[in-house]
């Protein structure tokens, strides 16, 4: 209603766990169980009736086409439904534009630079206006959520591994360990070199000690966790000196990091830059960022026919 968010109900995949990853085939079947649970409740939870909603907002890409397939024929069948305009959303956008839910708060001015960063994507983007957006850096392999997960997987933790690293980073020394850092011009990113230097210290470490990973778990983690972040914020510093920007906001999963949150908070009140964080439960995939994306297209009456088809890798 508005930028305010009625509900936001998700629905967890914890059939991924037992592979350490996300199935894709798993995913869309998933979804295909969920979609209309998902949006019951949620309409419930809105304490609104069906006939209340004024349009249909759904991802259009980028992400797992099986599951994109999923979103918007539910979508489309329940905008013809009920006779509501139909909007196709950026899922990168939308994380991005997840900072302008709720009005009240204070919000970045335009034109910003955002981190945006998730299990698929790593990205700087100069933000100019809601609905108009450039990417200026990206990652040129994996992305920042994926060296997180990988991460884990090595160190025997469960899918996502975000969030486990996060945990066991808490109390341990960043300095414990050090990785090789990488050597990529502009404002792109690496993470693979990350990976492998990574996977290199705990191979050696276990051939010195079989319980090298369980005794250092803590150190571990809090030293992969400095390096992912340091490698993030250096290029955000890049990017802040080439722009001239200093409204910088950081969105996606990634987002969700303790570690990335307290240091663009400190970095950014040395360096006097204007920092926004995205309230937590907006940082991972939801279904409110969508929301919010498209009632930026609502307002532009930016609506879509029933030929729409979902793009992969579809590009802000
Ligand atoms: O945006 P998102 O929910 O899904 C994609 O669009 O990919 O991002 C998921 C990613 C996963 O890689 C997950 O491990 C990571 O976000 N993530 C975190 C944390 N919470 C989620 N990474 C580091 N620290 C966290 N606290
Ligand atoms: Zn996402």
């Amino acid at each position: 209603e508005d930028k305010k968010i009625l509900s936001n109900v998700i629905a967890n995949q914890e059939i991924h766990q037992q592979y350490g990853g996300v199935v894709p085939e798993l995913a869309s079947r998933a979804h295909q169980q969920n979609i209309i649970p998902v949006v019951d409740t949620a309409i419930k939870k809105a304490n609104i009736k069906k006939e209340d909603i004024d349009a249909v907002a759904f991802t259009n890409g980028p992400g797992l086409l099986g599951s994109l397939l999923v979103g918007s024929s539910f979508a489309k069948s329940f905008a013809i439904g009920m006779q509501i305009p139909l909007i196709s959303i950026n899922h990168m956008q939308a994380h991005i534009l997840a900072h302008f839910i709720n009005e009240g708060k204070e919000v970045p001015n335009f034109p910003f630079l955002c981190l945006t960063v998730s299990g698929g994507h790593t990205q700087i983007v100069k933000v100019e206006s809601p609905l108009n957006m450039q990417v200026i850096g990206t990652t040129l392999d994996d992305a920042a959520g994926e060296a997180f997960d990988k991460s884990a997987k090595i160190l025997g933790l469960p899918y996502p591994g975000g969030p486990q690293i996060d945990k066991y980073a808490k109390n341990g020394n960043i300095r414990a360990f050090t990785f090789g850092k990488p050597k990529i011009n502009d404002l792109d990113f690496s993470f693979s070199g990350l990976k492998t230097s990574i996977l290199y210290t705990i191979q050696a470490g276990i051939k010195e000690n079989p319980n090298f990973i369980a005794e250092n778990r803590q150190d571990l983690c809090a030293s992969i966790q400095h390096a992912i972040v340091r490698i993030l914020i250096e290029k955000l510093q890049k990017a802040i000196q080439q722009t001239g920007i200093k409204q910088i906001a950081i969105a996606g999963g990634v987002s969700a990091n303790s570690l990335l949150r307290s240091e663009l908070k400190r970095i950014g009140s040395q360096e006097g830059w204007a920092t926004f964080i995205p309230p937590f439960e907006y940082t991972t995939d939801n279904a409110g960022m969508i929301a919010i994306a498209g009632h930026h297209k609502y307002l532009k009456g930016e609506f879509v026919g029933q030929d729409v088809t979902p793009n992969a890798r579809l590009k802000i």
